[in-house]
């Protein structure tokens, strides 16, 4: 289904599209030990920016994913230029063509909340390993949000329903994860300085207006909607 608020960011070609921005990756990975023999999936890759960081600064092997054509592009147009050897698949992640158990990390960077949350939540335990982990940015309600801010939410950015810190923990278990911590970070849902853009040709000025409504949004309701980076591991793990 098409999303024009995803199909925003691919056009403009955004590097570190999620709360936080790049600058909240790096602070991530300062803390993971992960190492070269890793085997580490990134969904909802984007252009690429945390894979080609993975890659470079782990050496581990990185597999990246992700469901816009576009994203796809530019994140193989990155690979290739740093000349990085990274598994490129064009898919979808609540249903991918992978076997049970490949990855010994698995980070989601502002994806799930775009998706049905249970079917890649599921989908991301059977393809962990059973003593792997996943790190996860996601977009988090503070209070309950009243209909209409929700249906806003919706309308912009085209999701289901923006959780709060309680449901993630919940869907996490019922999906198959366990020992579920918070990583604490700056959780103000912030415009983050965009640090790298790779802008297609001709977007339509809609484009722009949209991300004018993002921007509006976020100063509106950012004190309801911030974030939560969520550390997890397969529930079979011990
Ligand atoms: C907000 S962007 C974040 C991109 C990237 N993780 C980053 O932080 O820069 C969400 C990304 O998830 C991708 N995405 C959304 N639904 C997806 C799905 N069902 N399968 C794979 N990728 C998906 C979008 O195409 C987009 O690239």
């Amino acid at each position: 289904m098409s999303n024009s608020y995803l199909d925003l960011l691919a056009y403009f070609g955004i590097g570190g599209a999620h709360p936080g921005g790049f600058s909240l990756t790096l602070e991530i990975f300062e803390n993971e030990k992960i190492q070269p023999h890793h085997h580490v999936l990134d969904i909802g890759c984007g252009t690429g920016q945390t894979a080609a960081f993975l890659a470079k600064n782990f050496g581990c092997k990185v597999t990246a994913i992700d469901v816009n054509q576009i994203m796809i592009e530019k994140a193989k147009k990155r690979f290739e230029n740093d000349g990085l050897e990274i598994d490129v698949i064009l898919g979808d992640v609540q249903n991918m063509n992978i076997a049970d158990h490949t990855f010994d990390f698995i980070i989601s960077e502002s994806v799930i909340s775009f998706t049905n949350i249970d079917k890649t939540l599921h989908e991301l335990s059977r393809v962990l390993k059973e003593d792997g982990s996943m790190i996860m940015i996601e977009m988090t309600a503070e209070q309950i949000l009243s209909e209409k801010l929700q249906r806003k939410v919706s309308k912009l950015y085209g999701i289901d329903k923006v959780l709060n810190e309680k449901e993630w923990v919940l869907r996490l278990e019922q999906n198959g994860f366990q020992k579920i911590r918070k990583i604490s970070t700056p959780s103000i849902l912030v415009p983050s300085d965009i640090e790298e853009m790779d802008i297609s040709e001709n977007i339509s000025i809609d484009f722009y207006d949209l991300w004018e409504e993002h921007i509006h949004f976020i100063e509106q309701y950012g004190h309801l909607i911030k974030y939560r980076v969520l550390e997890c591991q397969h529930a079979a793990g011990t």
